[in-house]
């Protein structure tokens, strides 16, 4: 199977999918791209041979259309058969979503279907929440609302901060979404829960 990525910022998820993709793991990247230039995330890719693209968001002011069809544009160039948004911060329309519908996952730092949206851990301390975590799920056009793939818990702690929860929650992250990736391309649907 051939995976591209889409990140915004640091792509820490993005790199441990890459340097799980080896060996006879049933997928391989093809592309990251991010709708950033200053993106971190796009010399630890291309540091690790995989090939990179920018589609920067802002040129198309506010026209989701125009951005969308320039990302599609550019996924054509590599014809992947799965698509991983992996710390990826643009909302996408129907209009992209629908044609990967089933085949596109996003990391969300929740469990899902708690706290759609940002401010999760913040979200989850104010609730005083005593479990949280991260899911990996097929989007839909709905956001951070599709079946989910996985999920991993962590136990809030009472000095947590939101900082301190986020940070335990991304090496979550960073063990969920590779363990989701080999089994969904693997065509295996069962969950992933750690
Ligand atoms: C993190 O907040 C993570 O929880 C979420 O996206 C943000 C950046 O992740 N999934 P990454 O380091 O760019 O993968």
């Amino acid at each position: 199977k051939r995976v591209a990525i889409f990140i915004s910022g640091g792509g820490s998820n993005m790199v441990r999918l890459l340097e799980d993709m080896v060996g006879d793991h049933p997928a391989r990247a093809v592309l990251v791209l991010a709708n950033d230039a200053n993106a971190g995330g796009l010399k630890k890719a291309a540091d690790l041979g995989i090939e990179t693209a920018v589609v920067d968001h802002r040129p198309f002011n506010g026209d989701r259309a125009a951005f969308e069809a320039a990302l599609q544009a550019k996924l054509d160039t590599v014809d992947p058969d799965i698509l991983c948004l992996a710390g990826f911060m643009r909302v996408l329309t129907e209009g992209f979503v629908a044609p990967w519908e089933g085949r596109m996952l996003n990391i969300h730092p929740s469990l899902l279907p708690k706290y759609k949206g940002l401010h999760t851990h913040a979200r989850a301390l104010a609730a005083g929440d005593s479990e949280h975590g991260c899911t990996v799920h097929l989007v839909t056009p709905a956001l951070d609302d599709g079946p989910i793939l996985g999920q991993a818990k962590v136990a809030v702690q009472s000095d947590d901060t939101p900082e301190t929860l986020a940070a335990r929650v991304l090496t979550k992250e960073h063990l969920l979404y590779p363990a989701v990736l080999r089994r969904f391309a693997a065509g295996d649907p069962t969950p992933v829960m750690l």
